[in-house]
């Protein structure tokens, strides 16, 4: 009999597999660590009963727009994402990468999301784009309501084919490693006049050099002529970046996500290309969410900052709020964690024990392990989002009432 090394398992049909495998005598007990081939056989079946369902939803055609046309809570928002659920099944398991997360991305401004390795920034950031790596990763459930200005479109309903309204056109993105998200045979004028090509009806060949030159200035690059001829691999890194924020601007995107865009590059760089982020914003009026784990870009650069853990928003308000006044506990050690200049410790600080599984979350509070002020309450369901301010909510038992109160 073959054995997988078992994290948990979602279905409940499988739990009850795995929980009988665990009783009886030691040995059993030490075997409900691992899954049986029977039960990778249940959960294998009711992955692909649900992952047939929604691959279906996702890949019908010619579906008509009010399916998923919406309407925005507050027309000032580009974005609002509501209670999206984003999972993976895998063969362990059901993975809840994006656990019910919720969050509003303000017209012409920065939001900062910030959080552990893992936590699912990229993850919710892939859903707004339907980019999640199908058949395995799927929206499950929630809204991201997107604004086009005159209509709003709820992404999290739009099948597969509609897809090339928003991406590109309306949201682009800055991956975080610039030597793979370009391609190494074509020239850097090659890969962003294709996006004209794609984007613009009718556009001459010459028409599309003279707009990417044109990018390539406004990123920053000297020598743009230069460039457009130039292969990925004869640029450095930080003219690389410059390159895929240029493909990413190729269609005044009216909001710009940025995954971790400084981290493949060295310090100095960094602080060019946020610099450019910001001239950006300004000039385009774009609005950006910038994902990051470095609390450091998001105080440079953010308006607002979402702090997630374990695939949940736990915090979110203003940068000011955020840095001036952290609220919870997990928000509280990433600022203890950060280092800082002329202040001297022997030791920098760090959060003690490790995220949950994701295929098996705790029914409380997904920081009570690793929270130094857990009380009795914390052993209760998972904490309500409180509001503390306009601006300011946070969920933990150690703050106010229930948000939506
Ligand atoms: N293709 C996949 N298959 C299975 N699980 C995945 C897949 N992609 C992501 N995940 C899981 O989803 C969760 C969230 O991943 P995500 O990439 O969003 O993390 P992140 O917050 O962006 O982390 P990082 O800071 O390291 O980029 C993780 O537990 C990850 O293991
Ligand atoms: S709810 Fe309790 S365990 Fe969770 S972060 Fe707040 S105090 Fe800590
Ligand atoms: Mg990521």
């Amino acid at each position: 009999m073959s054995f997988l090394k078992k994290s948990a398992s979602e279905p409940g049909k499988v739990r009850k597999a795995s929980e009988k495998a665990g009783s009886g005598n030691a040995k059993k007990k030490d075997a409900s660590h691992y899954i049986s081939a029977k039960e990778a056989r249940e959960i294998a079946r009711s992955n692909a009963k649900e992952v047939r369902a929604l691959e279906k939803f996702r890949k019908r055609r010619n579906v008509p727009e009010s399916e998923y046309l919406t309407q925005m809570r507050d027309e000032n928002n580009i974005v609002e994402f509501e209670d999206l659920h984003t999972y993976f099944f895998t063969d362990l398991g059901v993975s809840k990468a994006v656990n019910g997360v919720s969050f509003d991305v303000p017209k012409g401004k920065v939001v900062g999301i910030v959080g552990e390795s893992g936590c699912g920034k990229s993850v919710t950031s892939m859903s707004l784009m339907q980019l999640v790596q199908a058949p395995q990763g799927q929206i499950v459930s929630g809204s991201i309501r997107f604004n086009l200005g005159d209509k709003a479109y709820d992404i999290a309903k739009m099948p597969r084919s509609a897809m090339c309204e928003i991406r590109g056109k309306q949201a682009a993105m800055i991956f975080q490693e610039p030597m793979t998200a370009l391609n190494p045979v074509f020239t850097v004028g090659y890969q962003i006049d294709e996006v004209f090509f794609l984007r613009k009806e009718g556009i001459s060949k010459e028409e599309a050099k003279e707009k990417t030159i044109e990018l390539l200035n406004l990123v920053g690059i000297a020598m743009p002529e230069r460039v457009y001829k130039s292969y990925p691999h004869e640029l450095s890194g930080g003219m690389r970046q410059r390159v895929v924020i240029a493909i990413a601007l190729a269609c005044d995107p009216k909001l710009i996500i940025a995954d971790e865009p400084t981290t493949a590059l060295d310090v100095t760089i960094q602080s060019q290309i946020l610099e450019l982020l910001r001239e950006i914003r300004e000039k385009l009026d774009s609005s950006i969410m910038l994902i990051t784990h470095d609390l450091g870009v998001i105080a440079q650069m953010a308006d607002y900052v979402v702090v997630m853990y374990a695939g949940r928003v736990v915090e979110k308000g203003t940068a000011h709020d955020i840095f001036k006044n952290p609220l919870h506990p997990y928000t509280i050690g990433l600022q203890k964690s950060k280092p800082v200049v002329n202040h001297e410790v022997e030791r920098l600080y760090s959060i003690e024990g490790s995220v949950p599984n994701p295929i098996d979350m705790p029914p409380f509070c997904y920081f009570r392990d690793r929270c130094s002020r857990a009380c009795e309450k914390c052993a209760g369901e998972y904490p309500a989002m409180v509001k503390v301010s306009e601006t300011h909510s946070v969920a933990c038992y150690l703050y106010g009432e229930d948000e939506n109160k």
